[in-house]
Formats: structure tokens, C-alpha cells, sequence
């Protein structure tokens, strides 16, 4: 089954929206697989966002994502990362449309309070990076008959 990295970044956790963002993907029904609240060591942060280490940004984005703690989450289900990707709304929030989180919670790229994998692969790489196996659960949520049918 697929599942993605979800990330509530330092803003989010400073600006105290780790209950409303985890309530989000809980309510639309997929399953909680992994979650901690982790500060992220420089490395860890320079290996997730390797692809980006040319941009203009990379520097701050590095500085950013360690600057205080992160909730780290791993979610399951059919098509959570496309899924995730759209509660979560665009890269820039002036962009991002009112209902989604960014369109709700964020004013600017550069403090938009979370992150989502962008494809299933980088979905697997990401839990992989950011969890141990012994941090991940396998479980069946009670509700799973009254989810799908
Ligand atoms: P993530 O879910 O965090 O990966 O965001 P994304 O997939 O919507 O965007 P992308 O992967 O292209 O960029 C990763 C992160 O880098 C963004 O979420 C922003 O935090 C940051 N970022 C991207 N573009 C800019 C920019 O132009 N300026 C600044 N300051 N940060 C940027
Ligand atoms: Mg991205």
C-alpha cells in the first residue's frame, strides 16, 4: 500500500498547528502509521532535500527546517500522497487555495508550515529516511469497514 512522509516544519510546531494538521489527515481517513516529534539534524535535513542543493533557497531551507523541532509523521492508504498533496495545497501559500492547509494556515513559501512526498517512490524513501522500522506500526484502525467498501 502507499504511503508518504508528512511533516508539520518548525513554524507549524512554533505556531502551535500540529493538532489542527494531524486532525486533517485523520478525518479524511487515512492511517497513522508513524509520528514523532524530532528536531532534525543538519544532515538529515541536507539528504531529504538533496534534490534542491542547487537552488538559490537551499542554504535557508536547510536553516529553516533545523530550526526547532518538526513532527514527523508516515500515513498510509490508496493514493495518500496525491491526496496529501492537494489537503496540503500549493508550494506558495498566497497560491494555495482557501480549505487547503497552506491556503489556510500560511502566508509565504518560506514558512509553509509542512511538507508531503511528491511521488510514491520518494513517499517509501522519505518513511525510510526519517523512521526506523521499530518506530513504524502495523495496526488495523476499527474504522477501516466504514472507510471503504
Ligand atoms: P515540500 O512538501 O516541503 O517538499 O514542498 P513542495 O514540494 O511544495 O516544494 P519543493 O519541494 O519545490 O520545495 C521544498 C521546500 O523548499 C518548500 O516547501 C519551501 O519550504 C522551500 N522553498 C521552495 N521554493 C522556495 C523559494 O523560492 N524560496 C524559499 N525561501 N523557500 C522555498
Ligand atoms: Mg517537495
Amino acid at each position: 500500500v502507499e504511503e508518504t512522509y508528512i511533516m508539520v516544519k518548525p513554524d507549524g510546531v512554533q505556531r502551535g498547528l500540529v493538532g489542527e494538521i494531524i486532525s486533517r489527515f485523520e478525518k479524511k481517513g487515512f492511517k497513522l502509521k508513524a509520528l514523532k516529534l524530532f528536531q532534525c539534524p543538519k544532515e538529515l535535513a541536507e539528504e531529504h532535500y538533496k534534490d534542491l542543493k542547487a537552488k538559490s533557497f537551499y542554504p535557508k531551507l536547510i536553516d529553516y527546517i533545523t530550526s526547532g523541532p518538526v513532527v514527523s509523521m508516515a500515513w498510509e492508504g490508496v493514493g495518500v500522497v496525491a491526496s496529501a498533496r492537494k489537503l496540503i495545497g500549493s508550494t506558495d501559500p498566497l497560491q494555495a487555495e482557501p480549505g487547503t492547509i497552506r491556503g489556510d494556515l500560511a502566508v509565504q513559501t518560506g514558512r509553509n508550515v509542512i511538507h508531503g512526498s511528491d511521488s510514491p517512490d520518494n513517499g517509501k524513501r522519505e518513511v525510510g529516511l526519517w523512521f526506523k522500522e521499530d518506530e513504524i506500526c502495523q495496526w488495523t484502525p476499527a474504522q477501516a469497514p466504514w472507510l471503504r467498501e
